[in-house]
């Protein structure tokens, strides 16, 4: 009911369950996690893509697989003005193989490296890391199969962790899930294990076990984890070659000194994997709480429609690394601060601040001014506030004088300078490599 007499809540209106705003102090995360993936990733040779924040709801059915948590419960999916079915991204795997295919990304030299950084729409059970809209940085190689690829896409997710600095945070779990063939035996061995058993099994498995069994081996209940242990093993079915590829990957990983645990129930909650599967855990919380994932997907590229394509990638989900950051009280640069305050009394001061503080931001020097407050103790408690660390005053006297009072906020002493020097002044105090100059040629971010 939306009756406005007696609808009358303390706020009117709040996000949407689920989903939060990214203030200020969380951005300055966001910019250094954007700014390492993009510094290492760049120097690796890969190119940024940006899919549309919604695709078809076929490209994520037939790539994440009809019988996934993600699918089955956790789409945002709706219908447009003509009745297609459209999906907000869950993730963007699909998205970024469905552009490969329709951008003919395969006459381009192999593999296509890109990377992305975007945010991803799941409706999960909104819990500690687990949101309804979350942010990834993620990296696709698609068009070659070697085991090399495989260690450096979990090479290169451990370094960007090391980068933010928690990579010593996480566990890298480790197994491989085998070829298309050796999936196609195994799940048959998985069936044939289960059935008769059914009584034992949670509601979901029950459902699962006939559309995709290998969730079984990661289901949280306790019976049903007291017959995952007892279950077949993958590494029983898997082909000679598939095994022999695993053993490169992990040959590749120890010569890179990555330490890694093998995990043979990690089967990732998304069908199209194929050989090698790894997550990031929390080494206290386990996979409750995994930072990123990533592996093989060799057949996705054919199931989208394009010819028989290689691939392997990996993503991670911002939201849970800034919670580790913070937890580790790990300090990124805060650009925001700002420099120097201006403060003015009367309309001719005013006049010359408009224009100093112009110049001054030009000049790099970050600048805030308070032409709408009147009193200049007002001011001063605004400029404190703002944690500036110098204030330039220009009063009545200034303007006859052609001064300006620079205070030091923090000592409480203050200098007449010549008005036409005080950008000179500001700029020497606050040193020339601190400034912020916007110069759209030679922009670096
Ligand atoms: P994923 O394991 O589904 O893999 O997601 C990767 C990461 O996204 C997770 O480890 C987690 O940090 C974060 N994440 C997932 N769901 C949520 C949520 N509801 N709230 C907050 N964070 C979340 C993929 O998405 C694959 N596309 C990875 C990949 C790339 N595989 C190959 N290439």
């Amino acid at each position: 009911m939306n009756d406005d007499k007696k609808f009358k809540p303390q706020i009117p209106y709040q996000t949407p369950k689920g989903v939060h705003d990214i203030l200020p102090h969380d951005h300055e995360f966001h910019t250094f996690i954007k700014k390492v993936v993009r510094h290492r990733l760049r120097q690796a040779g890969f190119k940024r893509i940006t899919t549309p924040v919604f695709e078809y709801t076929d490209v994520f059915e037939r790539s994440i697989g009809g019988a996934t948590d993600i699918v089955e419960k956790e789409m945002y999916t709706f219908e447009d003005k003509k009745g297609r079915s459209l999906t907000l991204r869950p993730e963007n795997t699909a998205g970024v193989v469905r552009a490969y295919i329709q951008e003919g990304m395969q006459s381009l030299p192999q593999p296509v490296e890109l990377y992305y950084i975007d945010p991803m729409f799941r409706y999960d059970r909104p819990q500690k890391g687990r949101y309804r809209q979350f942010w990834q940085f993620g990296f696709e190689m698609i068009g070659e199969l070697d085991p090399a690829l495989d260690a450096q896409a979990i090479f290169l997710a451990n370094k960007i962790n090391e980068d933010l600095g928690i990579e010593a945070l996480f566990d890298i779990q480790l197994n491989t899930i085998g070829s298309l063939e050796d999936r196609k035996k195994y799940i048959q061995a998985l069936k044939d294990y289960y059935y008769g058993k059914e009584r034992s099994l949670c509601e979901h498995c029950v459902t699962r076990l006939e559309q995709n069994p290998l969730r079984l081996l990661d289901c949280k209940n306790e019976d049903c984890m007291i017959l995952a242990e007892l279950a077949p093993k993958m590494v029983d079915y898997l082909s000679k070659e598939s095994k022999e590829y695993y053993d490169d990957v992990k040959e590749f990983l120890d010569e890179m000194e990555i330490k890694y645990t093998e995990n043979p129930k990690l089967v990732r909650g998304l069908d199209y994997y194929t050989h090698t599967v790894f997550e990031f855990w929390d080494a206290k919380e386990g996979a409750q709480n995994a930072i990123g994932g990533g592996g093989r997907y060799d057949g996705l590229v054919e199931k989208l429609g394009g010819q028989d394509t290689p691939a392997v990638g990996y993503a991670a989900g911002m939201e849970r690394i800034i919670a580790h950051m913070k937890r580790e009280k790990i300090k990124v640069p805060s650009k925001d601060d700002i420099h120097v305050f201006v403060a003015q009394l009367g309309k001719e001061a005013k006049i010359k601040c408009l224009k100093l503080i112009d110049e001054m931001r030009e000049a790099g020097l970050k600048t805030i001014g308070a032409l709408g407050k009147g009193a200049m103790k007002q001011q001063l408690k605004l400029a404190d506030k703002f944690n500036a660390p110098y204030t330039i005053i220009v009063g009545i006297t200034e303007v006859r004088e052609g001064t300006a009072i620079i205070r030091n906020m923090e000592k409480g002493s203050q200098e007449i300078v010549k008005f036409d020097q005080v950008i000179d002044e500001m700029i020497e105090k606050i040193g020339k490599k601190n400034l912020d100059k916007y110069s759209p040629g030679e922009l670096v971010y």
